[in-house]
């Protein structure tokens, strides 16, 4: 009997692949793993039955390819918008591609996966997570280089206030969690040799519990989880 159906985007590595394993340890879920890597998903999940992957691109027709992928899914319990691409350059140089690119992933596509994912949100009551960085948060400490990458997260913590403002009183509660360092590829590739204090597996584990049990409590909250960042 499956009691939840849980989306994850970023499947394919990092937080996103602990959270899938994560989700998928209890077998009242199932799973829709989504990302660009297919075969790499299949690889990592292929031991997991109740977990399903599925190819998907932020950057190209977000609406159609999740109408296909969902439409034998009666319902979406909960959407953790995981997946992410940091950019990293001064502002002098931020290219017009690499700062577009930026907030298709991090916003834009997030925004359309909302959009065309809520009227599946039918349970009493449902959650989306939207996964922010610490350089988001107001009055963090900032790192330069990182304007592309967290002006964009910060747009994905305002439109977590704005959609609870709109919904108000429905069956659908966002919140943003805006995490600091944790030890995956996307932060081995923009800080070489920093080690982080938090590894993939327990954040999944926080972002997972998050998902499931705090939107009885929280909405359109931003929060910071960071071990490391003032
Ligand atoms: N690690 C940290 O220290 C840290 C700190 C703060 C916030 N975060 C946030 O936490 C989330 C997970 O980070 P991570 O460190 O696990 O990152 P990661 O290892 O780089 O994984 C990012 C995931 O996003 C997916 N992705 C990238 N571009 C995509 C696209 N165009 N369409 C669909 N999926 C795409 C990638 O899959 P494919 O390449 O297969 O598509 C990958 O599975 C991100 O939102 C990140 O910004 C991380």
């Amino acid at each position: 009997m499956i009691y939840k159906t849980i989306v994850v985007t970023g499947a394919s590595r990092g937080i996103g692949k602990a959270l899938v394993e994560e989700l998928a340890a209890n077998k009242e879920h199932h799973v829709i793993a989504l990302s660009r890597d297919l075969k790499t998903m299949k690889n990592n999940f292929n031991a997991l039955e109740n977990v399903s992957s599925y190819a998907f691109d932020l950057e190209l027709n977000v609406k159609a390819q999740i109408t296909s992928i969902t439409e034998k899914y009666p319902k979406i319990d909960l959407l953790i918008n995981n997946a992410g691409y940091l950019v990293k350059s001064s502002i002098p140089n931020i290219e017009r591609n690499l700062l577009m690119k930026s907030f298709e992933i991090n916003y834009f596509g997030v925004v359309e996966l909302v959009q065309a994912l809520l009227p599946k949100m039918t349970s009493s009551i449902s959650h989306i997570v939207n996964i922010s960085s610490m350089g988001a948060f107001q009055g963090s400490v900032k790192f330069p280089e990182l304007s592309a990458y967290t002006s964009a997260k910060a747009a994905l913590c305002n439109f977590t206030e704005l959609f609870a403002a709109e919904n108000e009183g429905a069956n659908t509660r966002m919140n943003c969690l805006c995490l600091g360092a944790v030890q995956t590829e996307m932060l081995s590739e923009a800080f070489p040799g920093y080690e982080a204090p938090c590894q993939p597996e327990d954040m999944a584990k926080f972002i997972a519990d998050f998902g499931l049990k705090s939107h009885y409590f929280l909405n359109g909250k931003i929060i910071p989880i960071s071990l490391s960042t003032p």
